[in-house]
């Protein structure tokens, strides 16, 4: 028995999310590509928990009535299931069948917590789990990070601070995104400031300059050289061979090192001492 789900873009990409409904506790997750409807890219099945059952989302607000309230609210609200027979698993999808859980009145170690350990977020999100593999991470495998840092599994955008789903200008542009830096402030001080010269490209987001998931660039950066800061520091060459920012000749010190370790703008967030921002 099959009921398709919902449809989500994902780098421009269409998917159609299929819920596979076998008997009993048997519940599989398909992704099919719109276009060719191979059932390729992944078979996920939602975190097990041995001998327990999918119970459906309204046993769990009888004990935990404020996290369902908000859940309407929720990015993951929608992956609730529907129609005859499928369950609303929308709370087990991320926490495994919770038969055993309700029963016993709320037991430890008789559901999945997310926050101690991030598997439950992988199967559907496999592509995420390839950037924390990366060279330069943010420690959620080592368990130091865990995605509700950065997400809210609960209410309202699942990405803190305004989703990527919407267009910058229908967001509000820069305020959704220096909400979205508020999440990175919570761990990263240093960088909130105040400086006395800030760097403009902080209302951007930090995200213009590094992954948050991983990078195999230092620093988690998006880029490792200068074309990180060329995006917007682009300047029409009109000298042959020189390279001009910001109208002073660029040439020789792009060969010294990267923009920011090579002595001129180590201060990259924003200085206390010069415009240029150095230290
Ligand atoms: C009979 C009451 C009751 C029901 C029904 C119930 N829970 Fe719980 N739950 C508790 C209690 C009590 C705790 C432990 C105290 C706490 O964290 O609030 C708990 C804790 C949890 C935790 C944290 C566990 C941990 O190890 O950190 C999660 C996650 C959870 N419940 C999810 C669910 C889900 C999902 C459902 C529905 C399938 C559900 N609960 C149904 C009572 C219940
Ligand atoms: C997208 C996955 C996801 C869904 C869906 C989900 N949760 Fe959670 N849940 C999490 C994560 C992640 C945490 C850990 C949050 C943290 O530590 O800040 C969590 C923690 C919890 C806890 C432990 C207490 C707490 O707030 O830390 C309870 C109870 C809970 N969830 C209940 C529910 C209920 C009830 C639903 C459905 C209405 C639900 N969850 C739906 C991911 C999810
Ligand atoms: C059962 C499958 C499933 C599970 C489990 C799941 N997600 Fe999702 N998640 C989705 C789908 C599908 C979407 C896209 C929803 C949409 O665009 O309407 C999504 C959206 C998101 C988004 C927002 C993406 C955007 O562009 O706005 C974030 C962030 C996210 N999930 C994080 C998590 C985290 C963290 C966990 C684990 C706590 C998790 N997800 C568990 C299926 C899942
Ligand atoms: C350090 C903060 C941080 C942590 C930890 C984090 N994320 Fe994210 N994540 C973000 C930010 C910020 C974005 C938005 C990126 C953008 O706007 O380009 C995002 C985007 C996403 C998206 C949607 C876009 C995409 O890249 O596919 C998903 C899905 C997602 N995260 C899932 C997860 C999961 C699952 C985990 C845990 C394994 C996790 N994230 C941990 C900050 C974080
Ligand atoms: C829950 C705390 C937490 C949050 C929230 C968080 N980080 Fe981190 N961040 C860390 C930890 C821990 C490390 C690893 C530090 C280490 O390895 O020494 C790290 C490392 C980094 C690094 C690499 C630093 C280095 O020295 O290589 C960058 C860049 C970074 N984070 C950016 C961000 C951004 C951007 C956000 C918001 C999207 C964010 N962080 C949110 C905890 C956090
Ligand atoms: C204009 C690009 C840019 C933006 C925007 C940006 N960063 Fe960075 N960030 C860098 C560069 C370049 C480095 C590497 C500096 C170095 O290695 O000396 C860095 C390094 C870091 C580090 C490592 C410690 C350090 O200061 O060297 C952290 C943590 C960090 N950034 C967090 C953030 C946070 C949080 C935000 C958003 C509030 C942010 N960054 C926005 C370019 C940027
Ligand atoms: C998201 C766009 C963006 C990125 C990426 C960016 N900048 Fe900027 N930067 C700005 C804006 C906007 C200003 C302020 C207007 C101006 O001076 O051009 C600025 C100003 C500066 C200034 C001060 C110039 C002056 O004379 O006052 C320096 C130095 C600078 N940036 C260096 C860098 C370096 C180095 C990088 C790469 C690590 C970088 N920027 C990446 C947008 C950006």
């Amino acid at each position: 028995m099959s009921h398709p789900r919902l449809t989500r873009w994902i780098h421009g990409k269409c998917e159609k999310l299929w819920w596979v409904v076998g008997g009993g506790a048997a519940l599989t997750l398909i992704l099919l590509s719109c276009s060719s409807f191979e059932p390729s890219r992944a078979i996920l099945a939602p975190p097990s928990i041995p001998g327990a059952e999918f119970v459906g989302s309204e046993n769990c607000a009888t004990c935990h009535e404020a996290i369902a309230r908000d859940f309407r609210t929720a990015t993951h609200a929608r992956l609730k299931a529907e129609g005859e027979n499928a369950k609303n698993i929308g709370c087990e999808s991320c926490h495994g069948p919770g038969s055993l859980h309700v029963k016993s009145g709320g037991a430890a170690r008789t559901i999945v917590n997310p926050r101690r350990s991030p598997t439950t977020c992988f199967q559907c999100h496999l592509e995420v789990r390839a950037k924390f593999n990366l060279p330069h991470h943010h420690p959620v495998l080592e368990g130091k990070v865990s995605c509700a840092d950065c997400h809210n599994p609960h209410k309202g955008d699942a990405i803190k601070g305004g989703g990527t789903n919407l267009p910058q200008s229908l967001k509000g542009g820069g305020m959704a995104l220096l909400s979205q830096n508020e999440t990175c402030f919570q761990c990263h001080a240093a960088q909130r400031g105040p400086f006395v010269f800030e760097h403009e490209a902080m209302r951007e987001g930090c995200v213009t300059c590094h992954s948050p998931h991983g990078s195999v660039n230092q620093r988690m950066l998006t880029e490792r050289n200068q074309t990180l800061c060329l995006k917007c520091h682009f300047q029409q060459q009109t000298v042959g061979g020189k390279l001009f920012i910001a109208d002073v000749d660029h040439s020789s010190f792009l060969q010294q090192g990267t923009c920011w370790s090579a002595g001129c703008h180590e201060a990259i967030h924003g200085s206390q001492v010069t415009p240029v921002l150095r230290y």
